[in-house]
């Protein structure tokens, strides 16, 4: 994909501000920290565009960036922060929830799932959700410099496993700019469509 634009455009706390025009989107979901944010930026190609920060929870609103004047990315609260209060986690899976069953013009969910990890029990709910809501869904396996290529296969294999699922999966480093192709082309292929 060449991205010649990507503007952000807001910084959503409620549907009414959500952007209109119809354009195609894609929303972001995974665990706080789990680099939704640095994903962002990776595809898109800008240093930082979507806030990063080594503090879980920094998105709690929805992101809405706009590309090529074609489509839209939504980079959604992180699930599962244990430090923000009970109210804020409520308040966030109300947002996600909201957006999700909203009639949006969404093509995919990208359910990110650190790669390292088995994943947690909020990610298996998310997942379960996904499929529930029958919303098409690619799972990204991130931060796949942080293993060796060796154990990427079992890695995924474990997250597949865990989630019971019949989507796609791309593993992708935002920070070694790997797997950002295959990604881009899940999203093509949906655009296209
Ligand atoms: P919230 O906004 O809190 O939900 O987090 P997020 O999912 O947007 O994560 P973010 O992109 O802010 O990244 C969290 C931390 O993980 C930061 O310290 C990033 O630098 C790091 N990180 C993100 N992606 C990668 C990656 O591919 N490889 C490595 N090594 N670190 C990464
Ligand atoms: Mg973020």
């Amino acid at each position: 994909m060449k991205v010649r634009s990507a503007e952000f455009e807001i910084s959503a706390v409620r549907p009414s501000q959500w952007p209109g025009g119809g354009l195609p989107e894609f929303a972001f979901v995974g665990r706080s920290n789990v680099g939704k944010s640095s994903l962002l930026n990776a595809l898109l190609q800008r240093k930082s565009l979507a806030r990063v920060s080594a503090t879980p929870g920094k998105t709690q609103q929805m992101n809405f960036y706009r590309i090529n004047d074609a489509f839209r990315f939504v980079d959604l609260p992180g699930y599962g922060y244990a430090a923000v209060s009970k109210s804020a986690r409520g308040q966030f899976a109300r947002f996600i929830e909201t957006y999700l069953t909203a009639e949006r013009p969404l093509l995919r969910v990208m359910h990110l799932i650190d790669i390292r990890h088995e994943p947690t029990a909020l990610d298996v709910q998310m997942h379960r959700w996904l499929l529930q809501l029958e919303l098409p869904v690619c799972i990204v396996a991130t931060k796949r410099d942080k293993i060796s290529r060796g154990a990427i296969q079992k890695h995924t294999a474990r997250i597949r496993k865990a989630l019971s699922t019949p989507w796609p999966m791309v593993a992708v480093s935002a920070v070694h700019r790997d797997g950002l192709e295959d990604l881009w082309k899940v999203l093509e292929d949906d655009l296209e469509r």
